[in-house]
């Protein structure tokens, strides 16, 4: 490698990770490699028919566990076995029978991936017998959303070995086939996590605004039914977007929209993904400290997911319209940034008092959104965002803040979050937190309320300015937000991923759009 390619790791385009790990179904018969056998809490004894195929010491070896109670199955627990005649095993822990759920058991697929060592070897056997098939098929997706790790920056040593892990599932006959469905629906919607996080983990120097256009680029040219379109900085410039120009104008890296259209010829309106997309977010002249300042590359996790939604839906063989609209800069000072005091006119036509530069997520979300209302055909719009440190104060790491303006709307993502184990938690929109933004003294709207309390519900009152009407009606298209702050990377008890960028939210909105 050159010098220059030595300083300026990545040309071109950015690293991605590969397929996620093979995954065959088949019925109870032979045991390839390290047998994986999932147990409830308390067994006494392997479930009857589950050891076909095992090896009689194994068999006897694993019984006297149970019996002796030296493997309780507690959820979260495993226990590897080797040095046995008979083959390795990797026992782990469901937790109670009869308080399982969809998540309980994702968290113990996870498991296993988590507690896989070089002793396990890269072939496994997961053995269910006697289980529902929604539990089998949530323990396998689990073991898939675990399997990741960003590591494309890292020297690799020769000897290294970087064969992927094989996963045998097996089960009865009558069940094999649900289950395989359901593991190739898992693999299809993971590869849009993986890119997510693929997008959410690249470091900034090398993730900038026209970095992620030329990422959605090669997407469109690899897939027929996918168009993508770039508006570049001179076009924002000229179509009136001040939130985006406003906000990128300050960096080298100049700011873009890029739009993604899944299956373009069918009729709309459609659902429409909005995410934000700033790639680095130093706060601008109103510049944040500089502890934890390089999580800040995570912040255009909103984009990412966008991304990784479109790309689990092209995987799943989704055939309706599907728009997606990211809203990528990068919010550096210099002596072209924008200023606190600062009034731009926003591509809505309203202007914002600009009195805090590092609330500028919600300037690009603003042209980001009317232009998708107005001109995107959207039957919904719901858009993803870390937008705020206020939502991570309220909710934690568990639950991304959800907003809308429409009930129905806020249930039906709040229950596909619960379905897929992404909890999305309601919080309210008063027409107290519109009004406190509504109320510069010199602009139709200011980008910082008046206080600091209640931050992340002033800055959804904020988002709710910039969504047009529906046609010519005096009702506002149905538009919901998520706050992701607090769940976009670094949550600790996120168990379907190691560390850094989670993919948060690819598979609650594939859900919601698909309904698998
Ligand atoms: N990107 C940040 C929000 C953020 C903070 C995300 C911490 C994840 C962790 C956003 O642009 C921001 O800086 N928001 C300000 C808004 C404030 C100036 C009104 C914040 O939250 O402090
Ligand atoms: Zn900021
Ligand atoms: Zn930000």
């Amino acid at each position: 490698m050159s010098r220059v390619g030595r300083i300026f790791k990545k040309q071109g385009l950015l690293p991605q990770s590969g397929e996620p790990m093979q995954v065959i179904v088949n019925t109870n018969e032979n045991i390839n490699g390290t047998l994986v056998l999932p147990l409830w809490q308390d067994s006494k004894n392997m479930v009857a028919g589950s050891e076909s195929g095992l090896h009689r010491g194994l068999k006897t070896q694993i019984e006297t566990i149970l019996e002796d109670g030296d493997f309780k199955a507690k959820s979260g627990s495993a226990m590897t076995l080797a040095g046995t005649e008979g083959g390795k095993a990797l026992l782990v822990g469901l937790g109670k029978e009869d308080e399982a759920t969809l998540q309980s058991m994702r968290e113990s697929g996870a498991k296993v991936t988590a507690s896989l060592a070089k002793i396990h070897g890269k072939t496994l056997t997961v053995r269910f017998h006697g289980m529902e098939d929604v539990h089998m098929g949530a323990f396998v997706e689990g073991m898939i959303l675990r399997d990741y790790s960003y590591d494309h920056y890292k020297s690799k040593d020769e000897d290294s070995d970087d064969t992927e892990v094989t996963v045998n599932v097996t089960c009865e006959d009558e069940k094999t086939e649900a289950l395989a469905k359901s593991a190739e629906l898992s693999s299809a919607v993971a590869t849009g996590v993986y890119l997510a996080r693929d997008l959410g983990n690249a470091p900034p120097n090398d993730m900038y605004p026209m970095a992620f256009a030329e990422q959605a680029r090669e997407f469109g040219r690899k897939h027929d039914n996918v168009d993508v379109k770039i508006i570049n900085y001179d076009e924002a410039r000229s179509l009136g977007m001040g939130g985006l120009v406003g906000v990128g104008m300050g960096s080298y890296r100049k700011p873009c929209i890029v739009i993604f259209e899944i299956n373009p010829g069918k009729p709309g309106p459609s659902p429409c993904i909005v995410g934000k997309g700033i790639t680095f977010d130093t706060g601008g002249i109103s510049i944040k400290p500089s502890p934890s300042m390089d999580e800040m590359k995570y912040d255009m996790h909103g984009s990412a997911t966008t991304f990784g939604v479109m790309q689990a839906l092209v995987a799943s063989g989704h055939k309706d319209r599907v728009i997606g609209l990211t809203c990528m800069a990068e919010n550096m000072p210099s002596s072209n940034a924008q200023r606190p005091g600062d009034v731009i006119t926003t591509y809505s036509g309203k202007t914002v008092e600009v009195l805090n530069t590092d609330a500028e997520g919600r300037l690009v979300l603003s042209d980001g959104l009317w232009y998708a209302g107005t001109e995107l055909n959207p039957s919904y719009m719901i858009d993803l965002a870390t937008l705020t440190g206020a939502c991570v104060v309220a909710l934690g790491h568990e639950a991304s803040g959800l907003w809308s303006n429409n009930d129905e709307l806020l249930n039906n993502i709040k229950a596909a979050g619960e379905h897929c184990g992404e909890i999305a938690w309601p919080m309210p929109l008063f027409k107290a937190f519109e009004k406190e933004m509504t109320d510069s003294k010199i602009a139709d709207v200011r980008n910082l309320g008046a206080g600091r309390w209640g931050g992340s519900n002033t800055a959804a009152a904020f988002l709710k300015q910039f969504v047009p009407n529906m046609g010519d009606s005096d009702e506002q298209i149905p538009w919901a937000h998520l706050d992701i702050a607090g769940t976009a990377w670094g949550a600790k008890t996120n168990k379907m991923v190691k560390n850094g960028a989670t993919g948060i939210h690819v598979r609650t909105l594939h859900h919601l759009i698909t309904g698998l």
